[in-house]
């Protein structure tokens, strides 16, 4: 197997699409595993990874244990409300004392953008971005290309729309720079006060309405309104007309394209921004981002703390 040539993950703007590629075929393989009576191999014994989260998480967090578990590591979970930090302690002094710990790895969520590239510098374990405020969540961008590629078979010439708050979506930022970099054709759409200036240079077409981004899309993904984010800035008169106009609702769905899948990175603010027909309905892979998340961590685990290929 090619060497990863990346010591963190920090972001998708580091990775080359070969790289994302190899993740992804990577996560599928180690996605077998999950369906065996017996789920686990011994593949990271020895290994420590201590996930990090000062900002609250259900997926990514236990995600990234199960990841962990799978291949034998050994797992060590610190939540924001349980940790030192909550005396004062500074994140460089938090990481400090837990590389003394000697861990493989560190996973980190916290709500500061920028956050894990600052404990990476400070750290000898391999640092993985969990999510850093609104700036990018690299797992969950490598999920959603896994997710793609396995129900259209591609990422590569799709037609990809992402649907709602993007201003604050780390997930956004993270899945235009990985889609991009696999070829597809992404479009953005969010009231214009959810669009961030300068938003295109990404490589995204930008809409401030909803039918004519997701009309033709193959893919849409409705965001989440992140309510810890908008801190009072009143970016829209109020929730119901959001959702009038920015909720994927059975209106709104007349609009899709007969065979389009429906993905939502989670937790979901159902009868907001989805329908919850729409998010159990046939057309939704929700739940299986949820599964790939698995697989892409264990991927990731194995490329950066360097384990055995036994299986
Ligand atoms: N998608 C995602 O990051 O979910 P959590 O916040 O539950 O980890």
């Amino acid at each position: 197997m090619t060497p990863f040539a990346h010591r963190h993950l920090l972001g998708i703007a580091d990775l080359s699409a070969n790289e994302i590629v190899q993740i992804l075929d990577l996560s599928d393989t180690f996605l077998e595993i999950s369906e065996r009576a017996i789920k686990k191999v011994p593949t990271l014994r020895g290994k420590t990874v201590i996930n990090l989260f000062l900002e609250a998480s259900t997926r990514t967090r236990t995600s990234f244990e199960i990841a962990a578990k799978r291949l034998s590591a050994d797992a060590v979970n610190i939540s924001g409300s349980t940790s030192s930090t909550t005396k004062g302690e500074t994140l460089l002094d938090t990481a400090r004392n837990l590389q003394a710990m000697r861990p493989d790895v560190i996973v980190l969520r916290h709500t500061a953008s920028g956050a894990p590239h600052f404990i990476a510098a400070h750290v000898d374990a391999a640092v993985i971005n969990a999510g850093d405020g609104t700036h990018e969540h690299p797992t969950q961008a490598l999920l959603d290309c896994a997710t793609i590629r396995k129900h259209k078979g591609r990422v590569d010439g799709l037609t990809i729309a992402i649907c709602g708050d993007i201003a604050h979506s780390r997930v956004a930022r993270s899945d235009v720079l990985a889609l991009g970099k696999l070829g597809a054709k992404v479009r953005l759409a969010a009231p214009r006060t959810m669009l961030p200036i300068g938003i295109e240079t990404l490589g995204a077409e930008v809409y401030d309405r909803m039918e004519p981004a997701i009309e033709g899309a193959d893919v849409v993904m409705m965001l989440r309104i992140q309510k810890e984010r908008l801190d009072g800035a009143g970016l829209f008169p109020n929730t119901r007309e959001y959702s009038r106009y920015f909720g994927l609702g059975l209106r709104m769905a007349t609009h899709l394209k007969p065979d389009a899948i429906l993905m939502h990175p989670g937790p979901i603010n159902r009868g907001i921004e989805l329908d919850p027909a729409l998010a159990d309905g046939t057309r939704s892979v929700i739940l299986d981002q949820v599964t790939h998340g698995v697989g892409v961590r264990m991927a990731l685990l194995y490329l950066l703390a360097g384990g055995s290929a036994e299986n």
